[in-house]
């Protein structure tokens, strides 16, 4: 008889903890690592873009190359998420001689600790253990997740809020059922035939906060065979799928942006139409510079049934969680959002910043950090006060939230002294000091 698993909760705060394998499965277990302030080694001679990312903005150390026992000095715990039976096998055996507990993604009956099924509700979080079954332990998790949904306000406290009623997906309206006109067909994957039908969701995961997706993305999500999830969608949401998810990381998928978008695209299309329920998720809204209209096109096209869940965008939702609305009474009537992707002056560029110069409201730049000192010279040349209020937002609603505050005739200057990087909210205009004290 195997012996029940003994439950803990481990504090992992900056204590060392190796995760072996850069691929997926590191990939949906390493932000949990990161939310629970754990020193993450990753061992791996390569790396999703997603980790790269975490890689490239300090939040863990990579060693690029294959596992060497020496890797495991001082860790608490090893996580390896390699399909390699014999070189999983190998790192266990090093944990093991050293009494290092050893997660392992290829083989739980090898493994000395075991990943529970989580749901996280501010300082609340349960974790399901379903006797070596992830499945069962997934839906145990989704029973209490709801159940905590309806009890438990946003911040762990008891409330007695119900959450939005499920009725509202029904009535949204932002359902698009076979969208590629008279001439496409209702459902995909073989109607008639007995196949289940497949079909796709882009669904707006917020802007990093994992709590900030809407009820309704979140339940799709729960439901998804295969996931197709952008860098910057909130990697816990990652953490918490079904083992069998396919998770596709369409930050890794090769070509110029134009031919990435058609290969995403395709596979939307094609799992869809194979009869799976695919989540294209992605950061902020999926139509706020989300690309996400001509993901919908394309499934219309083929026939495949799009449901639009939209996100809480990272254009407002970064403002506010610096302390700054984008509407204040007697101070902006207007807010403004706009791409900086590309410079005032190149012929591609679609903005008229001489006209967005006239406007008194607030103006919310993405994507505009390189950009940013051609935009707020081309926005003073053309009127804009260099002494408006300006801020610069990076990584809202994480844990590693930064926020300037400056003028438009100074923000380019101190984003560089700061060393702001992307992703990087702009906000110009009087509202950024209105709530200071
Ligand atoms: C391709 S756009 C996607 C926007 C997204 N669809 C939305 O609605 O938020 C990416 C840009 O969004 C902004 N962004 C996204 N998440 C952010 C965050 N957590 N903090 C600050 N800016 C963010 C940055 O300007 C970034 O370069």
């Amino acid at each position: 008889m195997t012996a029940n698993p003994y439950p803990l909760g481990l504090r992992l705060h900056g204590r060392r903890v190796v995760v072996v394998g850069g691929g997926t499965v590191a990939t949906r277990r390493v932000p949990a690592l990161l939310d629970a302030g754990a020193d993450v080694l990753l061992v791996a001679p390569e790396l999703t873009p997603a980790l790269r990312a975490q890689v490239d903005a300090g939040r863990l150390h990579w060693v690029p190359r294959r596992f060497e026992p020496e890797d495991l000095d001082g860790a608490w715990l090893v996580q390896v998420a390699i399909d390699d039976p014999m070189a999983a096998a190998s790192v266990s055996a090093v944990a093991a001689e050293r009494r290092i507990f050893c997660v392992r993604a290829d083989d739980r009956t090898a493994a000395t600790a075991w990943t529970p099924a989580v749901t996280r509700h501010g300082p609340v979080t349960v974790a399901v253990l379903g006797g070596g079954d992830p499945r069962r332990a997934m839906t145990v998790r989704d029973a209490i997740r709801d159940l905590l949904a309806v009890r438990l306000g946003s911040d762990g406290t008891a409330s007695t809020r119900g959450r939005p009623g499920s009725s509202a997906g029904a009535t949204g309206g932002t359902d698009v059922v076979g969208a590629g006109g008279a001439g496409s067909a209702g459902s995909a994957g073989g109607a008639g035939g007995g196949r289940r039908a497949g079909r796709v969701a882009l669904v707006g995961a917020g802007p990093g906060d994992p709590e900030l997706i809407t009820v309704k993305g979140w339940r799709l999500l729960t439901e998804a065979d295969v996931v197709v999830a952008d860098r910057l969608v909130p990697g816990l949401l990652l953490d918490e799928l079904r083992p069998d998810v396919e998770l596709v990381d369409a930050s890794k998928i090769p070509y110029g942006p134009s031919r990435a978008q058609e290969e995403i695209n395709q596979i939307l299309v094609d799992r869809a139409l194979a009869g799976a329920v695919v989540v294209r998720l992605k950061g902020g809204d999926p139509y706020v510079f989300g690309r996400g209209g001509e993901e919908l096109l394309a499934c219309a096209a083929a026939g495949v049934p799009v449901t639009v869940v939209p996100g809480v965008t990272s254009s407002i939702a970064a403002p506010a969680a610096a302390g700054i609305p984008v509407t204040h009474r007697g101070v902006a009537h207007e807010f403004t959002v706009v791409s900086g992707h590309l410079a005032p002056d190149s012929p591609a560029s679609l903005v008229r910043w001489d006209a967005l110069a006239g406007l008194h409201g607030t103006l919310v730049i993405l994507m505009g950090l390189k950009n940013l000192a051609a935009i707020t010279a081309t926005l003073i040349a053309h009127g804009r006060p260099p002494q408006t209020p300006a801020a610069v937002v990076q990584e809202a609603t994480t844990g590693t939230q930064r926020v300037l505050r400056s003028t438009l005739g100074e923000v380019a200057a101190d984003l560089l002294a700061a060393d702001l990087r992307p992703p990087a909210v702009v906000v110009v205009g009087d509202v950024v000091g209105t709530l200071d004290g």
